[in-house]
């Protein structure tokens, strides 16, 4: 039953593509950060998960990296999110990361926004990117099918504009509610042990609100939340649907892409957490 406090929810978009084709980059030029030079490498090794606000409301968006050897991170990122965005680069094409990428936005029901992106450089080709699509049943707007295409440059920022609009497009499309009240459940993006804070959970909340102060039970790990940051390191008390944060609190690091939930009971936790640890 729909209960009164169903609201629409911001779209969780995941960006997803071949090695160096530009994602983090994309997502750079969204937030006008520069997160990518401080990477080792260049070579995104973990999901970042972030929140902006356009002119027609929030969008939060899931970085994955796009090296082959973090399929499974790409098969989270595909599960936890509302749209996938394809990033290909238009000089180098459809690549195997680019195939596994749509291989995982299918087998989770994701619909794809493509994104041609590198559009500056004289070796661009984007015809060639769309005819090679085609191949895996990619067919854009532009050809005759139905899926959304911008031509972007990450660099320059043509066409992102167009892209955000299109997210917007798709989102409306798909009508995405969730209660903003009550008991907070989610998923768990990804989580580290860091010196001096202890472990840290990278969450995305998906019904609910999650406050300073509550017991989360994440896999098989409970605690208080003692603080909670956003993306940028900003203290909030709060964070509603669709929204991700960092919280501190557990007493260890949960696995990427369990479940959390806020429970009242700690008994209940306890026994949770310890029946999931000996599983
Ligand atoms: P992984 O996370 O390792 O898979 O890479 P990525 O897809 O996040 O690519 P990244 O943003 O790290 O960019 C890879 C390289 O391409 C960097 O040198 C960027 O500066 C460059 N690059 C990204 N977008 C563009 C673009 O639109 N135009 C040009 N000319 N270069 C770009
Ligand atoms: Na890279
Ligand atoms: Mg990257």
């Amino acid at each position: 039953e729909r209960s009164s406090n169903v609201q629409t929810r911001p779209p969780v978009v995941t960006i997803m593509g071949h090695v160096d084709h530009g994602k983090t980059s994309l997502l750079d030029k969204i937030r006008e950060t520069k997160v990518a030079p401080g990477e080792a490498g260049g070579i995104t090794q973990h999901i970042g998960a972030y929140h902006v606000k356009t002119e027609r409301g929030v969008i939060t968006f899931l970085d994955t990296p796009g090296h082959a050897a973090f399929t499974a991170m790409r098969s989270r990122g595909a599960q936890a999110t509302d749209i996938v965005i394809l990033v290909v680069a238009a000089d180098d094409g459809m690549m195997p990361q680019t195939e596994e990428a749509i291989d995982h936005a299918r087998a989770s029901g994701t619909p794809i926004i493509v994104a041609i992106n590198k559009m500056d450089k004289s070796t661009a080709d984007p015809d060639r990117v769309l005819n090679e699509l085609t191949t895996k049943e990619v067919v854009t707007e532009e050809w005759g099918g139905d899926v959304p295409l911008a031509k972007i440059s990450a660099k320059t920022g043509e066409g992102i504009d167009e892209l955000l609009e299109l997210v917007n497009l798709q989102a409306e499309l798909m009508e995405l509610e969730a209660p903003t009240e009550g008991a907070a459940q989610g998923v768990v993006i990804e989580s580290r042990l860091e010196k001096g804070r202890g472990a840290v959970a990278s969450v995305l909340v998906k019904k609910g609100t999650l406050n300073q102060g509550d017991l989360v039970l994440a896999g098989e790990f409970y605690g208080k939340v003692r603080a909670m940051t956003d993306e940028t390191g900003q203290r909030v008390k709060s964070a509603g649907p669709s929204i991700p944060v960092e919280i501190l609190g557990l007493p260890d690091t949960p696995a990427a892409g369990s479940e959390f939930l806020v429970v009242s009971d700690e008994k209940k936790a306890r026994e949770v957490a310890e029946f999931r640890a000996n599983r």
